[in-house]
């Protein structure tokens, strides 16, 4: 019995990753770029043996379901099939934030998931062939592999679509404050979100102004100027956002207090205030905003009355293996 255990952090996207150019080697429509979160974390672990008749997969303490089950078990085939093994693996899971927040637990987990089954195999991978690995399980997890600030580039085919670290998370002190302002499960999962964005008329203009917004990003960061990055950070949710909302079957992941908030966060921000918004696949409004002005942001959200439950990422560490 081979066995390894890995923690991974949740990241944000300050440009985001919508709509896939290959189904199954998930190749995006276009580059994007995020955060990765510490505070919040996934732990792994993988034990491959010979004695289980298939794959087991138990997520914060209960046997997962069939669907789930399967998606972490094509993800293992990845992993055994570079050793031409058949083992069965048993996969214990633990987030440290509720699944129902509306906090991606897709790229922390998968990026935990490949790191410890990697190790677990024998494999030594480089972190650029562990992102790569890691993409085909769930795209944003390919950030998730680094820590700090992380872009992940589209790439042309399977070896050239991988993320890497642009800055150490020491770079700038943002804080994300992740308000959860609605428990209603999600309908429709990222997962199948990336294969309806072709349908809508904004994606093709959306994507061929990324990498205008990539610059842009990557300019404010390294200038560290908050105004230039909320700008650029808004723009690109709710660009994302519009063409979620245009898409057959249209997707609306807002809901009123998601609306509420982000008025308000940019009220906040007109009186001075270094703060911003950007949204995920779900109503969770995550608020972007610096060391400096975190306590201050913090307060205002605590007594709001959108908001339901908060949560505090700062830029963290790589997904990477721990003693069992
Ligand atoms: O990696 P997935 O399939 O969970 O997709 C993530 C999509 C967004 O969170 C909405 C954007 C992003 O870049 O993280």
């Amino acid at each position: 019995m081979a066995s390894a255990t890995a923690i991974a952090h949740p990241n944000i996207a300050l440009i985001k990753y919508w709509g896939v150019r290959d189904d199954t080697l998930n190749l995006p429509a276009s580059g994007s770029l995020s955060i990765t979160l510490d505070g919040l974390e996934t732990r792994t672990k993988v034990t491959f043996d010979n004695t289980l008749p298939a794959d087991t997969l138990e997520l914060d303490g209960q046997t997962a379901n069939p669907q789930a089950t399967a998606r972490a078990s094509a993800h293992l085939d990845r992993i055994r099939h570079l050793v031409g093994s058949t083992v069965p693996a048993r996969v214990v899971s633990q987030n440290s934030f509720p699944a129902s927040t509306g906090i991606a637990s897709s790229a922390s987990g998968f990026a935990a998931l490949t790191v410890a089954a990697a190790s677990a195999m024998g494999l030594d991978l480089s972190p650029k062939e562990l992102s790569i690995l890691a993409r085909k399980g769930s795209g944003s997890a390919s950030r998730s592999i680094f820590g700090g600030f992380a872009e992940w580039h589209k790439g042309e085919d399977d070896p050239t679509s991988f993320a890497e670290q642009i800055w150490p998370p020491d770079h700038w002190d943002l804080v994300d404050w992740i308000a959860v302002v609605d428990r209603l499960p999600k309908l429709t999962g990222s997962h199948e979100g990336h294969r309806l964005a072709s349908t809508s008329p904004l994606q093709e203009t959306r994507v061929a102004s990324a990498p205008e917004r990539l610059d842009e990003c990557r300019s404010a960061l390294m200038a560290r100027d908050f105004q230039r990055l909320a700008a650029v950070v808004e723009l690109d949710s709710h660009m994302m956002h519009a063409v979620m909302m245009t898409s057959f079957p249209p997707l609306l992941y807002w809901s009123a207090g998601s609306i509420q908030l982000m008025k308000k966060v940019a009220g906040w921000r007109a009186e001075g205030i270094d703060v911003c918004y950007t949204l995920d696949a779900g109503p969770t409004v995550h608020c972007i905003t610096t060391a400096e002005h975190s306590s201050q942001v913090e307060a205002l959200l605590q007594s709001d009355a959108d908001v339901i439950e908060l949560y505090r990422g700062v830029p963290g560490p790589p997904a990477h293996l721990v003693a069992s």
